[in-house]
């Protein structure tokens, strides 16, 4: 029988408020909480309160509509000046997932040409409605595509949170596993926890379990002996930013994928093509808070002088890339395609 999935919202709008799910209480409690200022948004983004490339699109998109709902009493040049400067400040939160800015700027341009307050504010929302829509209508077609690749009884590893939580719904890597269970694939995934803020244990296990998926949870220093024992069948890990030659993602990824490639299992990125940035040849990683390593859920967990590297993403060679899917379709090879 077909299994159906709950078509819940990572981040939605509400009565004039961004509502978000807040996912730093996960896996211990499902909250919700209302976002009703930019200072408020810019928090839940630094904080990780929402994460994960597509869902920081929505969220972009959702804070310039929400600027523009909240401020009063302005022309509408005033009010759109008011809207860049609020999207600049969405977008120094965190540099390196390019859906961040893919999202505030289409809300930016849609409103390019309006005339009145009025305007503004209404093109900004409905703009910001199409970007939350898009995505889970993107994560569906990818998810389509992707389920080709997997066969009844696979086991996939996974990095990180690439599911529903990351994106508004459905998920990238993971919505490619839902899809292939909704076609009748028995599929199970392995998730490894994703050090320092064990976005896998915390995030990945939680959805997964939520949709009844058989899920084993791993350390992240088991991959490379899990996939020597056979056990993986393919690797499905999403992406915050790809260019020609480099897949930025969840740190931890390259080192996934050189794993993969040692063992010969196939090492696939899904994403979106707004994650593509073929623009940019420097791309900003962004480096987090050096106590992320040093305590963990409040507890010391190592001596408070110790010198800390804590960068959020690393960057994978596209050349350990098996294929790259997309909502339009699967590009095999990409660093051959790539250099074409
Ligand atoms: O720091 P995070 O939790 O925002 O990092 C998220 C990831 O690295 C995801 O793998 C990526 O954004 C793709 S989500 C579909």
């Amino acid at each position: 029988m077909d299994q159906q999935f709950d078509e819940k919202l990572t981040i939605f709008w509400d009565s004039g408020d961004i509502v978000l799910v807040d996912q730093t209480k996960l896996p211990v409690t499902y909250e919700l909480v209302r976002i009703t200022t930019i200072s408020q948004l810019i928090n839940a983004i630094k904080t990780l309160k929402v994460r994960g490339a597509p869902a920081l699109g929505a969220a972009g998109a959702y804070g310039v509509a929400l600027a523009a709902h909240k401020k009063k009493g302005h022309s509408a040049v005033k009010l759109k000046a008011h809207l860049r400067l609020a999207a600049r400040s969405i977008l120094e939160t965190r540099p390196t997932a390019i859906n961040l800015f893919y999202g505030v700027d289409r809300v930016l341009k849609a409103i390019e040409p309006c005339i009145t307050v009025e305007e503004v504010r209404e093109v900004a929302l409905n703009e910001a409605f199409r970007v939350a829509e898009d995505d889970v209508i993107v994560n569906k077609a990818l998810g389509a595509i992707g389920a080709s690749l997997l066969k009844d009884g696979d086991v996939v590893m996974t990095y990180c949170n690439a599911g529903r939580l990351a994106t508004v719904g459905w998920g990238t890597a993971l919505g490619i596993v839902r899809s292939a269970i909704q076609e009748g694939k028995r599929i199970a995934v392995y998730a490894c926890e994703t050090r320092p803020l064990n976005q896998g244990s915390r995030i990945t296990a939680f959805e997964l379990l939520e949709d009844h998926i058989p899920t084993t949870l791993i350390a992240d220093n088991m991959a490379a002996s899990i996939m020597k024992q056979g056990k993986i069948d393919s690797v499905i890990v999403g992406a915050d930013r790809i260019t020609q030659t480099t897949v930025y993602n969840k740190v931890g990824t390259y080192m996934l994928a050189i794993c993969a490639k040692t063992h010969g299992v196939p090492f696939y990125v899904a994403a979106p093509l707004s994650t593509f940035d073929y623009e940019n040849t420097v791309v900003k990683i962004e480096e987090r808070d050096a106590n992320e390593l040093r305590f963990c859920r409040g507890k010391q967990i190592a001596p408070r002088s110790v010198h800390v590297e804590n960068p959020a993403f690393d960057a994978t060679p596209i050349k350990l890339v098996t294929a790259i899917i997309t909502e339009e379709g699967i590009i095999n090879g990409p660093h051959r395609a790539a250099s074409r």
